[in-house]
């Protein structure tokens, strides 16, 4: 079961998220994006996207994130939390390849990020029913 953020831990992990896009490299959308990972160990991990001239090769903030997480935890890493902010601070939920890299290791994981009107608080199984396993 998801546990909910409090107040005050939302804030602090949308303040890390809004830290990390200062450091996005997005010349060719122009759209910094800059995410927060809260583990079960209770650390943080941030991550911001990176475009590339070949457009395909660009990563997502979340999935930085995550992987910087896994790269200092290991593979037994569970995300308890994303914060996904944006600089041009508009509605932003998670794409899709990042729902499924999110539910490998957060099938319990909750997901803030800015929708229409206003911060959502979502379970990742909300945002991703029938989440890909093997
Ligand atoms: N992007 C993210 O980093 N996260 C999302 O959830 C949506 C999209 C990035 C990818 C690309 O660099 C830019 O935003 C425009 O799609």
């Amino acid at each position: 079961m998801p546990i909910a953020l409090s107040p005050d831990q939302q804030e602090q992990m949308l303040s890390a998220a809004r830290a990390a896009f200062k450091n996005a490299h997005a010349p060719y959308s122009n759209f910094k994006v800059g995410a927060s990972i809260l583990t079960e160990s209770g650390k943080h991990y941030s991550g911001c996207n990176v475009e590339n001239a070949s457009y395909g090769l660009t990563i997502c903030a979340e999935r930085n994130a995550i992987f910087a997480a896994v790269a200092a935890e290991g593979t037994g890493m569970r995300i308890q939390a994303v914060a996904v902010a944006t600089e041009r601070d508009v509605p932003c939920a998670p794409c899709g390849a990042c729902r499924q890299v999110i539910y490998e290791f957060g099938p319990d994981a909750i997901v803030l990020f800015r929708g229409h009107s206003g911060t959502e608080q979502m379970a990742i199984t909300n945002l991703l029913p029938e989440g890909f396993r093997l």
